[in-house]
């Protein structure tokens, strides 16, 4: 097992990397297509760089840890344990100049439930929060003792919209024309605002959410006492550390509304 400290400072050092290395380049360039990942998606330039500089900490620090990040996928470096790296979340936000994107960390072995420590960085405010199993979590490094109260919530409609909508009926409607709904756009981000309430929830109802995008926000979700749990309401602790599952996710500190 990794110790938080260790853990805190190879996080630090990767996202702070990243932001550095993505901001040398010309953000017209960011959304230059230069490949595609594991599964079939277009990789960015702004991606590239940023996964190429959190290689380049890891490297660096050795960590007895394989690494399962977004563009290159599962790299076997011989141990137990793995870090999950997003090493750029919102990306569509970043290449269309939406300011609200980051990096995302977690550090587990095969499944969410068993994720120790979680790291999410918001590249454009310098926001970071984190938690290591059992210590609490923390928000610019001040413990969250009290949540925040808010009504401000998200749900991710785009494709499938209609559909979830008609399964989901009133109850959605409601939110839908309550004026307190957004979508950020920037999952890790999205759960890690959750995580301290300044989000009362956060639902993406299609089957599309990757084990890169989540682990850091839902275990921030979790170790604050919250849910997290599929659009059928079954926790997401079993979810495997793998390339090869997509899921819904709606998260909440509050246990049981909208949809369970
Ligand atoms: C995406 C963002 C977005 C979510 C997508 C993800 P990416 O991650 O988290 O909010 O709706 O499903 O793929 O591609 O920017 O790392
Ligand atoms: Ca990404």
């Amino acid at each position: 097992m990794i110790d938080l400290e260790l853990a805190l400072k190879l996080a630090f050092d990767i996202s702070r990397y990243i932001a550095d290395r993505i901001s040398e380049v010309n953000w017209e360039e960011w959304r230059r297509p230069v490949g595609k990942n594991p599964y079939g998606t277009t990789t960015k330039l702004v991606d590239k760089i940023a996964e190429e500089a959190a290689f380049y900490i890891i490297d660096e620090y050795d960590p007895e840890l394989n690494v399962l990040s977004e563009e290159t996928g599962f790299l076997d470096r011989g141990y137990k344990e793995c870090l999950i790296l997003d090493p750029l979340d919102g990306t569509n936000n970043a290449i269309n100049g939406i300011p609200f994107y980051g990096v995302s960390i977690a550090i587990g072995s095969k499944t969410l439930g068993d994720i120790y420590f979680g790291y999410v960085y918001n590249v454009v405010s310098a926001d970071e929060f984190y938690a290591f199993k059992g210590r609490g979590i923390y928000w610019n490094n001040q413990k969250v003792t009290r949540p925040l109260k808010t009504d401000m919530k998200v749900i991710y409609l785009g494709k499938h919209a209609r559909e979830i909508r008609n399964e989901l009926g009133e109850q959605v409607n409601d939110e839908l024309y309550s004026g307190k709904l957004r979508s950020l756009g920037a999952a890790a981000l999205e759960l890690a605002l959750v995580s301290v309430g300044a989000l009362r929830y956060y639902f993406q109802p299609a089957e599309r959410l990757r084990v890169v995008d989540i682990a850091a926000g839902a275990f921030l979700v979790w170790e604050n006492g919250g849910i997290v749990v599929n659009r059928f309401c079954k926790s997401l602790k079993d979810l495997p550390i793998s390339l090869d599952v997509r899921t819904s996710v709606f998260a909440s500190l509050e246990g049981k509304m909208l949809i369970c």
